[in-house]
């Protein structure tokens, strides 16, 4: 049976948030790539629940989506649930986001860790197809996101660029954002990714580094700078792993639950 019999249907449909940006597009199951342009609405500020719910039912409008969907957020999704909300609004704490946005969009919706998502669009796509073991995907954007796998399968929520770098937050000290912020060069800030890679390294002796995000357009400015033991290589689905992760777990789920249950 092919991938997307398995999911039960050809296309599916992700949103991805962001700090900035909410993007949407349709996804062609069967290869991980968008159909179409990605719709982006900017994200509200401040960024509180019923306004991003909006525009999630806006963004479904738009492309007449009327199946399940997938909307990735970043931050500890659990069952649904939102448990942290590091760049977004505080409000968003403890509220069921899988609930709030299918009432919001009339259809059914599943909500996970952004930086999962992109890691599972890898996984199935990507950089990390086909590789067994254990694959650390990170995502350097606004902050740090990661994503955990062995033999493929996902440990959901790491978290781990709220591992400690240099006395404080790695996302804080390594992020791609930082890298700006700080008007640091690449050199500069490889050097801070590396002392973190390392960290990483040291805690789950991992198979293969997927490094994703913005800053995988352009390997060539950092990878020559890290030298860790472990295999990096950049990520393939670029910015639309999120949404392409988030379709898919949507039309998994939905296919499985389609099934008679034993
Ligand atoms: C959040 C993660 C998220 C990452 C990337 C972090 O601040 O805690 O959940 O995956 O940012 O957006």
């Amino acid at each position: 049976m092919s991938g997307a019999a398995e999911r039960g249907r050809q296309v599916g449909f992700g949103i991805d948030i962001g700090g900035s940006g909410m993007k949407a597009a349709v996804v062609e199951l069967e290869s991980g790539t968008l159909r179409g342009e990605r719709e982006r609405i900017k994200t509200p500020h401040p960024a509180t629940p019923a306004p991003m719910a909006d525009i999630v039912r806006q963004l479904v409008e738009a492309q007449g989506w009327t199946e399940p969907l997938g909307v990735t957020f970043p931050g500890v999704v659990r069952s649904g649930r939102i448990e942290t909300a590091a760049n977004l609004d505080s409000s968003w704490l403890g509220v069921q986001a899988d609930e709030l946005f299918s009432a919001a969009a009339g259809v059914d919706v599943v909500v996970l860790n952004d930086a999962d998502a992109a890691g599972l669009a890898e996984v199935e796509f990507g950089a990390a197809k086909g590789r067994a073991g254990v694959v650390v995907v990170l995502t350097f954007g606004t902050g740090i996101g990661s994503a955990m796998f062995n033999d493929g399968t996902l440990l959901p929520n790491t978290e781990l660029g709220h591992l400690e770098l240099d006395g404080a937050l790695a996302e804080h000290r390594a992020a791609a954002r930082i890298r700006k912020d700080e008007d640091l060069g690449w050199e500069e800030w490889s050097a801070r990714v590396q002392r973190y890679l390392r960290h990483v390294e040291l805690l789950f002796s991992p198979d293969l580094f997927v490094v994703g995000g913005g800053i995988s357009k352009n390997p060539e400015k950092w990878r020559q700078h890290l030298d860790v033991s472990t295999e990096i290589v950049p990520a393939e689905l670029a910015n639309g792993a999120g949404i392409v992760g988030a379709a898919l777990v949507a039309a998994t789920r939905s296919a499985r639950t389609a099934l008679p249950q034993p």
